[in-house]
């Protein structure tokens, strides 16, 4: 009852001034501010892991529970479920001022119904399904008690040996934005505190994409106009789409420490970009500062962190330990610790939490988004719309009744595969194996009693055994086609899994030149969370699809796409390299005194003697079952001034014998500049539907904001000059249009 008690009365002091009006979040937020110790507020500072699962390394400590009813702890990760949550937010209403905690998790690409890793989403080019894919993913994980996921991360990236790629959208910054904003509006639900939405995290704060070798973790020294141009601009659309939280990043930015950077924190995102939300750093970041050989100590690290604008500390556990004396001694201003602890508090009032801490919690609608038939099928269309056909010498579609006999063989390590279909950052649940639909039952589901499915698998994903190949042969020598699935396991892509070599791991490759050998119509299905190098397979294989790790419902949506119930039309949003010696390898380059123009090129070139300048597959490319043919490009105004703005218009027809879709981009080039731009840097695209043999015009508009860049000054300004728009169905293949932009 005194417990009751006093809860109302805080509650009370929360919601009202002293006239009897309804408080505004700010003044809610002071009113609790001002209750409290600096012991209190520092423990809003801090987060720990659940102690059920870890994401890094544990640091040790048995008294998670008495610090969570003493107050000195804002926010958990990794503490999902009702009954659980629950729990522990029954354990923070115990603590003095009964401030409710934030449970955090990582939700990259589903919680129950797992989708494409964010690389194959990024592959469809379609803003609203990522946006529905990051809103069902909410639903579902919001249900289970969670308020919030790290996610999006918005990294550009522009090595494919980092393990972190597969997290992203990729190595554009204008695709890279879109995505963006469509993952932080589907995760927040057009505003988040509603129980079926949750707060987003714009990470990793900045830069981490481009680690120097793609090694994770590693360090970033780049030019502060590189880093507006290319690594920013995602994460200045998700602030713009009222992302709630940003997460820092794990490398130094030219030498400075992402965790203790001001710059980064202080300056661009309090300061320029106004963010009003908070910052969490990465596990452990703050105190492996220490190992960046920034901090000498915690003690240091907790007061570099925080006075750069660091407002969580997640799980180095140096904020807990050393913040209350570093006010104490001067170090670290009040001022400093209310900043960081009002935004974390704006955030819980603005979650309903304070409200209603159990909010989150509520059996039944967790047992409803449990199983939703609806997320299953939102799933398989993501999943279709993202994958890429890179080759297909007419062998693809299959015909689903063959009308006489047949045999398909289906070979190799992932055709009856089920949790790496999920890959990483992705939850297992007790039931997968038969939620999770492999490659072979999809095509069972499409083919009728005559044909005959035969499996080997040839050989493993990571081993040097080629036991298997007999088998694998004799299979398919006995098809009429064969389906061959190769590629990464679901945790060879990820944290911490930056590979040197991007080839197909163990003896696939062989493998695949042992089945190709047979001359047997053979359709080879890649799946991967990263660009690999497969040039045997690409130069020799009758068809070749790219299909990612495509989560709960990828062998359906691998059927659809080969029996031709879905038309291909996934797009790549990284570059493919001819050999891991291209990378970094990216189309948006600068132009150099001896640009390379063709293979032949002796001297004017800025590319290697040994290899091809060119990629093994553009970005934006992917082909489809149709054919599609561009006009030439129609512009309104060859030549316009600042204020006008031109349109940009093409006819794209649909040849072939499907309907389908295409993804028409963008491109422009600045000619001259005050400092050199990109050859190519997409500024626009549209997915459209074209019937067979219909043609659609295709209309842009662009406008000085297209034009703008980064000067020398970091000025984001435009210059007059002559330019050039390409149009076209992948980065490389374009229509060119030139435009003067007046003064
Ligand atoms: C480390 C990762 O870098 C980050 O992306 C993730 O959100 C945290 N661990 C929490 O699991």
């Amino acid at each position: 009852m005194m417990k009751k008690l006093l809860l109302l009365t805080v509650v009370g002091l929360y919601t009202l001034t002293s006239h009897g009006q309804k408080k505004t979040v700010d003044q809610r937020v002071d009113s609790v501010l001002r209750l409290m110790t600096l012991e209190e507020k520092v423990g809003q500072m801090n987060q720990y892991n659940g102690p059920w699962a870890a994401t890094g390394p544990l640091t040790n400590d048995d008294k998670l529970l008495d610090q969570i009813r003493e107050g000195k702890v804002g926010s958990m990760l990794n503490a999902t479920g009702v009954a659980r949550t629950r729990e522990l937010q029954q354990l923070a209403l115990q603590s003095r001022l009964k401030i409710p905690l934030l449970f955090g998790q990582d939700v990259i690409h589903g919680y129950r119904t797992i989708f494409p890793i964010p690389l194959a989403e990024a592959a469809s080019w379609d803003m609203d399904a990522i946006r529905q894919s990051a809103r069902i993913a909410a639903t579902e994980v919001s249900a289970a008690g969670v308020h919030w996921t790290f996610a999006p991360m918005v990294d550009i990236a522009r090595d494919p040996r980092w393990g972190r790629v597969m997290e992203g959208a990729g190595e554009d910054p204008y695709l890279g934005s879109m995505i963006a904003t469509a993952r932080v509006k589907g995760f927040q639900g057009n505003g988040y505190g509603k129980t079926d939405a949750v707060m987003a995290c714009a990470k990793h704060f900045a830069a981490y994409g481009a680690a120097v070798g793609g090694r994770d973790y590693n360090s970033v020294d780049m030019s502060l106009r590189q880093l507006h141009e290319v690594y920013l601009p995602p994460f200045k659309s998700a602030a713009d789409a009222g992302v709630a939280t940003f997460m820092n990043s794990f490398n130094d930015l030219n030498g400075i420490p992402a965790t203790g950077n001001s710059y980064l924190q202080r300056d661009l995102l309090k300061g320029q970009w106004k963010f009003k939300g908070f910052v969490v750093s990465d596990w452990g970041s703050v105190g492996e500062m220490i190992n960046h050989g920034f901090s000498k100590d915690n003690y240091e690290a907790a007061m570099q962190a925080a006075n750069a604008g660091s407002d969580m500390d997640m799980e180095s556990r140096s904020y807990i330990q050393h913040l209350v004396k570093l006010v104490k001694e001067g170090k670290v201003k009040m001022t400093v610790i209310d900043d960081a602890v009002r935004r974390i508090l704006k955030k819980k009032f603005e979650m309903g939490l304070f409200d209603d801490p159990f909010r989150y919690c509520n059996e039944e609608r967790e047992k409803a988004q449990w199983n939703n038939p609806a997320h299953l099928s939102a799933a398989r269309e993501m999943a279709k719309k993202s994958i890429v056909l890179l080759k297909n010498n007419g062998v693809l579609p299959l015909a689903k009744n063959s009308g006489a006999p047949r045999t398909i063989a289906l070979i190799g390590p992932f055709a009856r595969a089920k949790s790496d279909n999920l890959g990483f950052w992705s939850y297992d649940w007790p039931d997968d194996s038969a939620r999770i639909i492999s490659v072979f039952e999809g095509v069972q589901r499409k083919t009728g009693p005559d044909t005959r499915l035969l499996y080997a698998k040839g050989c493993n994903v990571n081993d040097t055994s080629t036991a298997g190949f007999a088998e694998a042969i004799a299979a398919a020598s006995q098809a009429d086609i064969i389906i061959l699935t190769v590629g990464e396991a679901r945790d060879m892509t990820g944290e911490a899994k930056s590979r040197s070599s991007i080839r197909l791991p163990g003896v696939q490759e062989e493998l695949a030149k042992a089945i190709i050998a047979t001359g047997k119509p053979v359709v080879v299905l890649i799946s991967a969370g990263r660009p690999l190098v497969f040039n045997h397979i690409a130069d020799n294989a009758p068809a070749v699809v790219y299909t990612w790790w495509l989560g709960t419902q990828a062998g359906d949506a691998i059927a659809d796409v080969l029996f031709g119930d879905y038309n291909p039309s996934g797009k790549l949003p990284m570059t493919f390299p001819l050999t891991e010696g291209q990378i970094p390898i990216y189309y948006n380059y600068y132009s150099t005194g001896r640009p390379a123009t063709s293979d032949s090129d002796r001297f004017y070139r800025s590319a290697y003697t040994d290899l091809s300048l060119y990629p093994k597959y553009p970005f934006g490319f992917g082909k489809s079952y149709t054919t599609f043919e561009y006009s030439d490009i129609q512009l309104s105004k060859k030549t316009f001034s600042a204020k006008e703005k031109t349109d940009v218009t093409v006819t794209v027809k649909n040849t072939g014998n499907y309907d389908g879709e295409e993804v028409v981009q963008l491109y422009i080039r600045d000619i001259t500049g005050s400092v050199v731009r990109p050859v190519k840097e997409l500024k626009g695209f549209r997915k459209i539907w074209l019937a067979k043999g219909e043609s659609k015009e295709v209309v842009f508009t662009l406008s000085v904001d297209d034009l703008r860049f980064y000067n020398d000054k970091l000025q984001y300004i435009y210059e007059p000059g002559d330019f050039v728009v390409y149009v076209g169905g992948n980065s490389r293949e374009v229509k060119e249009a030139g435009f003067t932009l007046l003064k």
